[in-house]
């Protein structure tokens, strides 16, 4: 089974599916939350050659959703007939917001992070004795800046946060001043300790 959600949010290089790479087994997932903006409109569909499972994924689903509902059917034609261009527009945008994102925390005292080459996330490492993902995650939302606790991703999560880059590039300059705060603060308070 793959997810590709995402399919249309990559930056670097073109996206590659499991679909069509020489897989008789794959099952493809997607949905249209992220390529139109629709999370929450819960309209997605599943994609496989493998006529047998399609038969059983079709039959349980008939059982457990029936369809989704007429008006999101509707708006996923209207977006697909109309807005053609959205998705490459938002990967552009997104590409954008991506920069000023990692710029912004690699510049932080204490603070690391990758360049996605994807979706819409960062993940950056933070660098504060004495305090976990979620207590971090904690002072941020203090702070006004809602994001994940790395340890809800699992262990290894543990020491980043989660941050979405959905909103503009001005919202995330000035979010990124308020984690400088917090940053800064938490390190001259518990480095000194
Ligand atoms: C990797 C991945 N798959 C699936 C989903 C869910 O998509 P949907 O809104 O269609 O349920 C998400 C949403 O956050 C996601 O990040």
């Amino acid at each position: 089974m793959t997810d590709e959600v995402y399919d249309k949010i990559v930056y670097d290089d073109p996206h590659v599916s499991f679909l069509g790479a020489g897989y008789d087994k794959v099952i493809m997932l997607n949905s249209f939350s992220k390529t139109f903006a629709m999370t929450g409109w819960r309209i997605g569909y599943v994609l496989s050659p493998h006529k047998e499972a399609m038969e059983q994924v079709t039959k349980m689903q008939y059982y457990v959703t029936a369809c989704s509902n007429d008006a999101m059917q509707y708006a996923v034609l209207e977006a697909m007939e109309k807005a053609s261009s959205y998705p490459d527009e938002m990967r552009i945008e997104f590409q954008t917001r991506r920069d000023l994102i990692t710029t912004r925390l690699n510049q932080m005292e204490g603070v690391s992070c990758h360049e996605p080459k994807g979706a819409f996330y960062v993940f950056p490492k933070f660098e504060i004795p004495g305090l976990n993902s979620e207590q971090l995650a904690i002072e941020m939302l203090n702070e006004g800046v809602l994001c994940s606790p790395g340890s809800a991703f699992g262990a290894s999560g543990e020491g980043h946060l989660r941050f979405a880059y959905t909103i503009s590039a001005h919202e995330i300059d000035r979010g990124m001043d308020r984690v400088k705060t917090v940053v800064d603060r938490l390190r001259s308070t518990n480095l000194s300790h």
